[in-house]
């Protein structure tokens, strides 16, 4: 398959419970469109649903009735190497080893990866800083699971990997939930720029927001137009 044609990822009327707790369905009939080209971001209420999307997408989970299609075939028939390949999900807490900075972005990553290229994903996670403030810069040890960074350092790595790992779907989960406004901020500019070099490839993103950020301080924010808003929340809790 190839993605440079595709148009759309959808889930069409998922239903979906956690195997715990099959009685009490977290997606019930959902619906979604992800143009595109375009960031998506979706809202909804703590416990509404969000993450489950990504763990769904990342095929952690199957719906127990409706479908997931990626440019038309089902997730279902897509195999767990090709979904890697394809989809990269960066969580609030992503997994980081005990090696360099440098060899956490560059992670991932099957083949010979460039230092300038290692530079670039460091500039879309808004690292600089941290790269100046870091004893040995991107050759500083992060420590077991990054504990020697801030959470903050810690997300802006993932966000640099997922950005040098340049997956067609990046599916932010929170990601960037401990970084200041400022960073915020410049990260997503980086992120729609990368989006919009890639030009004729398509790019599916979406985020998520806590739920105390309403849709319309949402739009008040960013009007940029390659984003789209996506309501109302899965299951309001
Ligand atoms: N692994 C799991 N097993 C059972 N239930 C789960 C599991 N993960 C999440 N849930 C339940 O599914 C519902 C949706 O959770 P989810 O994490 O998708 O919400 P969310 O919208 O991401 O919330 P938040 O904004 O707090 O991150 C919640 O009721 C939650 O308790
Ligand atoms: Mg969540």
């Amino acid at each position: 398959m190839d993605l440079s044609k595709t148009d759309m990822l959808i889930l069409r009327q998922v239903l979906f419970a956690y195997p715990s707790n099959l009685q009490q369905p977290v997606l019930n009939n959902a619906t979604f469109f992800f143009p595109a080209g375009e960031i998506t971001f979706v809202v909804g209420k703590s416990g509404s649903g969000k993450s489950t999307l990504g763990n769904l997408l990342m095929k952690y989970y199957e719906p127990l009735r409706g479908d997931i299609l990626i440019d038309g075939h089902s997730i279902q028939t897509l195999d767990a190497d090709w979904l890697r390949q394809n989809v990269t999900l960066v969580q609030q807490q992503s997994v980081l080893f005990n090696e360099t900075v440098y060899q956490n972005i560059a992670f991932g990553k099957q083949d010979h990866v460039a230092m300038e290229d290692v530079l670039s994903a460091s500039e879309t996670g808004d690292l600089g800083q941290t790269l100046i403030d870091l004893p040995k810069g991107l050759d500083t040890l992060v420590g077991s699971n990054g504990k020697s960074l801030s959470g903050g350092q810690q997300q802006r790595i993932a966000i640099a990997r997922a950005r040098l790992r340049d997956a067609p779907i990046v599916i932010l989960d929170e990601a960037t939930s401990a970084l200041d406004q400022t960073s915020k901020h410049k990260i997503m500019e980086e992120i729609r720029k990368s989006s919009l070099r890639k030009n004729t490839e398509p790019l599916h993103l979406f985020c998520q927001f806590r739920s105390k950020q309403t849709p319309q301080r949402l739009r008040d924010r960013d009007d940029s137009r390659n984003q789209r808003l996506l309501l109302p929340p899965l299951r309001m809790t």
